[in-house]
């Protein structure tokens, strides 16, 4: 099944909440639904959200990729929804991301600034600023742990509890202790 690449953007339609956990609530919604569906079907990729307007990158078996912006497509939570880039791939870039997020962050200001860009406006991006988007999401590692509290997979298991070396030698020298108060004890008596 051939690989395919697809970037679009889009004009949110909700008006923006305050961040929650760092990420806009009807956002997170969004990235909750997409890990799950992104997961089941090999998809990965990453989103971004700033000034209330959406750019997502997809990448994936060329049927994944098309039925889930289908249904992308069709959300009311977004409209004007223009598509930036759509073409075959011959490997993934995104590996181990379903769908990453990333927050508003200096990187994007900074690339703003070098286009001399005066808001983030992804439907007039031009190849090369579609590019160097997806490549600062690519490389983006801002806020991971904050916004990407349920990605990558991490084990659960607890710590295994551990003693402090000062509170093992404590332990030794009682043990010590208690064996030779034995043992006088025991040649008193
Ligand atoms: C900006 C935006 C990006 C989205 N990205 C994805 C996505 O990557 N994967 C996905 O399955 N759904 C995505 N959705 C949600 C879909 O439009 C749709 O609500 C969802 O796939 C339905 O899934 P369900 O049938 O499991 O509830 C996105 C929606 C919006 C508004």
């Amino acid at each position: 099944m051939p690989l395919i690449r697809l970037a679009y953007a889009s004009e949110a339609t909700f008006e923006a909440k305050p961040l929650e956990k760092g990420v806009e609530p009807h956002v997170a919604r969004i990235l909750l639904v997409s890990r799950r569906n992104n997961g089941k079907v090999g998809l990965v990729g990453g989103l971004y959200y700033g000034d209330n307007r959406f750019f997502q990158y997809l990448e994936g078996e060329e049927e994944a990729v098309r039925d889930t912006y289908q249904r992308i497509l069709q959300d009311p939570r977004h409209r004007n929804v223009r598509t930036l880039i759509e073409e075959p791939v011959a490997e993934r870039s995104f590996t181990n991301w379903s769908m990453k997020y990333v927050p508003a962050s200096a990187d994007v200001q900074a690339f703003l600034q070098k286009h001399h860009l005066p808001e983030f406006n992804p439907s007039a991006f031009d190849s090369t600023q579609c590019e160097e988007m997806i490549d600062l999401i690519r490389r983006s590692s801002q806020d991971q742990k904050l916004v990407n509290y349920d990605e990558p997979v991490r084990s659960t298991s607890p710590a295994p509890q551990t003693l402090s070396p000062g509170l093992k030698a404590g332990l030794v020298v009682a043990a010590v202790g208690l064996v030779v108060a034995l043992a006088v004890s025991a040649t008193m008596l």
